[in-house]
């Protein structure tokens, strides 16, 4: 049996504050890009009674236990959940007949519910399927990944995703050894991560797979693919006025966001040109100072929240 699935949602005050301007008109739209328990959902869906949620997410496992938090909130009249992948937000707008909407949230990477259930196979600390599949009918499980990946393959994906300094080690060891026996389940690849690292290194730095499992779940579920093709998407569907708001949870996230902000909030006048011209001039507005991370009190509270950074941005003007 599953246990319940605490939930705490990271950020939650700030990105409450962040998106609330956007949110207050009646009829305003939400959409809630990972919808996951529907934490920060609810929290804007309470203060701001004309506002309407479009949630998505793509595991059926999050829709369900959102679904029956928003419908225990009394909500479930201004809610629209959909099964889908962030990236196909345009389709999604499409078929709800929203040409634009007021506000967007991503909030990034796994949710409680994914990570402390062990059969879903995203924790090294338990033992569980090697799975890692956000959408459990997805294609490709970590299993597959561990298990067929040509060595030079796997070392690029545990150096690039989980920023591994022992990528070739491990990648080494993990081709070795799937030749005695696939590997079938988390605890195994966790053991044989710690075992392939330097002796001394195993002190430092938290768990030694960590950064492996972070790397494998970002490739089995194409994260850093999909944020690069949803963020360009949802900023195009903002309306004028209308604000997004992006919570990463480690660099290489964090570094797609930051620039795909910066570039809105750019003036595009050609430097040959001798005035600003304001067709050039930026969409976006920034209503961050870099990367906000928790403060000292969220922090005690939920240590999970401690790599947690928002950025966010209004759209001022739509594109010429
Ligand atoms: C960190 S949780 C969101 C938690 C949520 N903000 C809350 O307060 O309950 C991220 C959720 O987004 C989903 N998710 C991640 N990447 C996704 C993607 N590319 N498309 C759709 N859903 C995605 C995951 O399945 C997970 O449920």
């Amino acid at each position: 049996m599953s246990t319940p699935a605490v939930h705490v949602p990271v950020l939650l005050d700030r990105v409450t504050e962040l998106l609330g301007p956007a949110c207050a008109a009646e009829g305003a739209v939400l959409v809630d890009a990972t919808l996951g328990l529907a934490g920060h959902s609810l929290a804007l869906l309470d203060a701001h009674p004309g506002l309407r949620l479009v949630g998505l997410d793509r595991d059926p496992q999050a829709r369900a236990e959102a679904a029956a938090r928003i419908a225990a909130a009394g909500h479930t009249d201004r809610a629209t959940l959909v099964p889908a992948v962030f990236d196909e937000l345009p389709d999604v707008l499409d078929r709800l007949g929203l040409t634009e909407v007021q506000a967007v949230l991503f909030d990034l990477g796994v949710s409680s519910l994914q990570l402390d259930r062990p059969e879903r196979g995203f924790s090294y600390a338990g033992d569980g399927p090697l799975d890692m599949r956000m959408d459990p009918d997805a294609p490709r499980s970590a299993a597959d990944v561990v298990n067929t990946y040509p060595a030079a393959e796997l070392a690029r994906v545990l150096r690039v995703y989980g920023e591994e300094r022992f990528a070739s080690r491990i990648a080494a060891a993990i081709v070795r050894e799937r030749a005695r026996e696939p590997f079938t389940r988390t605890e195994r690849l966790a053991h044989l991560v710690r075992e392939s690292i330097p002796a001394a290194t195993r002190r430092t730095g938290g768990h030694p797979a960590k950064r492996t499992f972070q790397a494998l779940r970002i490739e089995v579920n194409d994260e850093l693919g999909a944020l690069q093709r949803a963020l360009p998407a949802a900023l195009d569907a903002l309306a004028v006025g209308g604000r997004v708001a992006v919570i990463t949870f480690h660099s290489l996230e964090d570094r797609i966001v930051k620039q795909t902000l910066a570039a809105g909030a750019t003036d595009r006048t050609p430097p040959e040109l001798p005035v600003r011209l304001p067709e050039y001039g930026p969409v976006l507005r920034l209503l961050t100072r870099g990367g906000e991370g928790p403060g000292d009190d969220e922090l005690a509270a939920n240590p999970r929240a401690a790599s947690a950074r928002v950025r966010a941005a209004e759209r001022i003007r739509r594109a010429a």
